[in-house]
């Protein structure tokens, strides 16, 4: 008997993709042709790069690059397995007690990515009776962790301490399903927030947090490596060890491996050791990216002046932004938002800019190249 052939099931993919382009919102990838740096080789020009996450350089850095080629050669180049079966290596162990060292907390637990911290740890330790809040603006990661829980949720405005206290408050008071009172009320906020570059304003989160008996969770992806002494993240810029149950970060950004990891007690580690779905059915880092991160974390404890480079930097390069006449936003750390109106403008100004693609005095040519491009699209008039 013939089949009818049909039309292509996936069709509608193509018309999705040229309403995006329509719309100024299809993303080609560029391509890096050389190691990640100030400098690189994208699309096959020498441009400088200020959209990575490489924070202080360690990406490339001799230190993480011996490491990890010491690594492979003691430890091969794959771990072979998931944690819980065969998977787990000295490496990944000593990684782990070098952060829980590192952030001051009894326990960590690593897993392949900040995106699986956060997918990992919120539907492991939130259920029916809990209740999840989270601020407006939090990462994708958390949404989709929040999705993958059973706990109801509710959003806060944007680091609106206010409001969270209104939203906690009427929790109590109310209670979860027939009344009950939750078992766990888990707040959850960005350290730093990674859009706009604002920091949360973790005191007043964590007082009204324990105001209620709440617990606090912060994603300090973009904090780690950039604030706090040695830049231990956004619980030690405020001082508020002890006070904030859940770290997250991530091994990705300033770190400049891959990896991301949950600090907090020993029981919330060995609970995520039986639970976190990320952790229980992936493969775990191969030894180079625990070895490159271990390094990376002592980096951070015997080369502090990196980091102050980094400021030092994003102090000069925001003020000279305004100084030229751009709306650099809210922020008020290295993410450098430049605010140009719509995306159909935010594409065509990143174009411009990658055209005048700029490859020497990193800071002082890319400023000439803003210069240039703000004033030619009529944003500035500088
Ligand atoms: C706030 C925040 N959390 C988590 C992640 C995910 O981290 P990773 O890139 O290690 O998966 C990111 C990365 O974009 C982030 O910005």
């Amino acid at each position: 008997m013939a089949t009818t052939r049909h039309e292509n099931p996936l069709a509608f993919l193509d018309e999705e993709l040229a309403e995006l382009r329509r719309q100024n919102l299809y993303r080609p990838l560029r391509v890096m042709s050389s190691a990640q740096g100030p400098v690189a080789t994208v699309d096959g020009r020498e441009v400088i790069s200020l959209s990575s996450n490489d924070y202080l350089g360690l990406t490339h850095h001799p230190r993480l690059r011996q490491a990890a080629l010491d690594a492979v050669r003691q430890f091969g180049a794959g771990s072979g397995a998931v944690r819980t079966i065969a998977g787990t290596m000295s490496l990944h162990e000593e990684l782990e007690d070098e952060l829980a060292r590192f952030k001051g907390t009894e326990a960590v637990l690593t897993f392949q990515s900040g995106f699986t911290a956060n997918t990992g740890v919120i539907p492991t330790i939130t259920g029916e009776a809990d209740l999840i809040v989270s601020d407006g603006l939090n990462h994708a990661s958390i949404i989709d962790g929040m999705r993958l829980s059973k706990a109801p949720r509710v959003i806060y405005p944007h680091a609106d301490v206010g409001a969270l206290r209104e939203k906690l408050a009427e929790a109590r008071a109310k209670g979860g399903a027939e009344g009950k009172p939750h078992r766990l009320i888990l707040v959850v906020t960005d350290g730093v927030f990674s859009m706009d570059g604002d920091i949360a304003p973790l005191p007043g989160i964590v007082e009204a947090a324990e105001e209620f008996g709440a617990a606090v969770m912060v994603d300090d992806a973009h904090a780690s490596g950039v604030l706090g002494k040695n830049g231990r993240g956004s619980v030690d810029h405020f001082g508020l060890h002890g006070r904030v149950a859940i770290q997250v970060g991530t091994l990705s950004k300033a770190v400049g491996v891959l990896g991301g990891y949950v600090a907090g007690s020993q029981a919330l580690r060995d609970m995520l050791i039986q639970r976190a779905r990320p952790f229980l059915f992936s493969t775990s880092a191969p030894p180079a990216v625990a070895a490159a991160c271990l390094e990376a974390i002592r980096v951070f404890l015997e080369e502090p002046e990196l980091i102050d480079r980094l400021w030092a930097n994003t102090r000069r390069f925001k003020s000279e932004l305004r100084r030229l006449g751009f709306d650099t936003g809210v922020s008020e750390t290295p993410i450098t938002p430049v605010m140009v109106g719509d995306s159909a403008t935010a594409q065509r100004f990143s174009n411009r800019l990658f055209d005048a693609g700029v490859f020497a005095q990193m800071l002082d040519r890319s400023l000439t190249a803003f210069d240039s491009v703000g004033r030619e699209l009529g944003l500035t008039t500088g």
